[in-house]
């Protein structure tokens, strides 16, 4: 699958087989995870691949409902921004690198034929300190976002979210002005 595919296939996979992901695909996705820009290559990201049925459980306890899908999945990256890494003039920049990192391994997943969803933790702060007590993170590490992990299961259905509503890309875009 090449760059331009794999963007516009992609879609959130919720509903996952029993089948486990090799140890070279995880690798794969969270090597994509890094190669990501990041703002003056500050490289602010920290990733935690998890496969443990046990802890993927407590980690969709820790966010939720709406974490529901970590409960089935392969396995879940708990994507974490390092702040003593982040460009101390405008540290904020950190969340704009998690989020380039974690799109990165969605896409990665998608072209090598396994689902994901993103589940979101910051700045839902509830969910950032549930993160943070299960994983005993230093105050540096911030828990950006999860990403769940799998393949599909064509046959279960019950999505948590609505189909996305499928607004044409022109009512988004405007040339040369507003
Ligand atoms: C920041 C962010 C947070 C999200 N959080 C959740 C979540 O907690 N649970 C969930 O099931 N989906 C979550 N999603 C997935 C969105 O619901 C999904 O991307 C959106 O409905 C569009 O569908 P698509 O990904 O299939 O294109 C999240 C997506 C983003 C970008």
């Amino acid at each position: 699958m090449d760059t331009l595919d794999a963007i516009f296939t992609r879609k959130s996979v919720r509903n996952f087989t029993d089948r486990p992901i090799s140890r070279e695909n995880l690798e794969t996705i969270l090597r994509a995870g890094t190669s990501g820009p990041s703002c003056v290559n500050a490289r602010d990201w920290r990733f935690v691949a998890v496969t443990d049925r046990e802890t993927l459980l407590k980690m969709a306890e820790a966010n939720g409902r709406a974490a529901d899908p970590l409960k089935g999945a392969a396995a879940g990256i708990l994507i974490l921004g390092d702040l003593d890494r982040a460009f101390p003039p405008a540290k904020d920049y950190w969340v704009i690198d998690g989020a380039i990192a974690g799109q990165n391994m969605v896409l990665t997943a998608h072209a090598l034929g396994i689902g994901s969803v993103w589940l979101g933790t910051w700045p839902q702060m509830e969910r950032v300190e549930a993160q943070r007590k299960l994983f005993a993170l230093p105050e540096h590490l911030v828990p950006h976002s999860i990403l769940a992990l799998g393949y599909e299961d064509g046959e279960a259905g019950g999505n948590l979210r609505p189909p996305k509503k499928e607004e044409p890309w022109t009512d988004f875009v405007r040339f040369e002005t507003l």
